[in-house]
């Protein structure tokens, strides 16, 4: 059985780190967000019960606790343990690469993590293609849903169910990638 307690102290870590950050777009408080990637990752979790949901959910609450937030992994490690702060570590982006170079990299650091840490890269590109920012150009909104196909493409043997729900969103992505006035 999952660990609310793990979850909780998980969320209190990940809101003192994100602090006044805020979802892009939306502009809410930027936990809603790692809320909602937890929440997918848990219900691949029930529907599969031989997977670490403390694994998946302590990594889906903390994954852009090191990219955003200036945590480091030894404070993560200190606190959540060493697989846990592994899969944050490969969770996140190597920003000392070429940007166009960080996604493909991250992807092949999460293949060599267990399951779980698959499960949380599908579960944040699942609640990420919600409506864009609006002053996002058509172009980067069609990058990002091409980087959706090849998150889905990477990671998608993880777990079925979470990526048929890949693919819906980013199939009804589609609508916030055409030019205006097209069909
Ligand atoms: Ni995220």
């Amino acid at each position: 059985m999952w660990s609310a307690d793990l979850f909780a102290r998980a969320l209190d870590f990940a809101a003192k780190a994100h602090g006044e950050q805020k979802v892009p777009g939306s502009g809410f408080p930027y936990v809603t967000h790692v809320t909602k990637v937890a929440l997918e990752a848990l219900r691949a979790c029930v529907e599969e019960p031989s997977l670490d949901a403390n694994l998946a959910l302590a990594c889906a609450v903390l994954h852009d606790s090191l990219e955003d937030a200036g945590v480091t992994r030894a404070q993560v490690e200190l606190e959540f343990g060493a697989a846990v702060a592994a899969g944050v570590q490969a969770l996140t982006k190597d920003a000392t690469l070429p940007k166009d170079k960080q996604l493909a990299d991250s992807l092949a650091r999460i293949r060599r993590e267990p399951r779980e840490v698959w499960l949380v890269k599908l579960a944040d590109r699942i609640t990420n293609l919600e409506a864009p920012p609006h002053y996002w150009s058509l172009e980067k909104r069609r990058k990002y849903r091409a980087e959706a196909l090849e998150i889905h493409a990477a990671l998608g043997a993880a777990h079925a169910a979470l990526a048929a729900r890949l693919e819906a969103r980013a199939e009804a992505y589609l609508a916030y990638c055409r030019e205006p006035g097209d069909g």
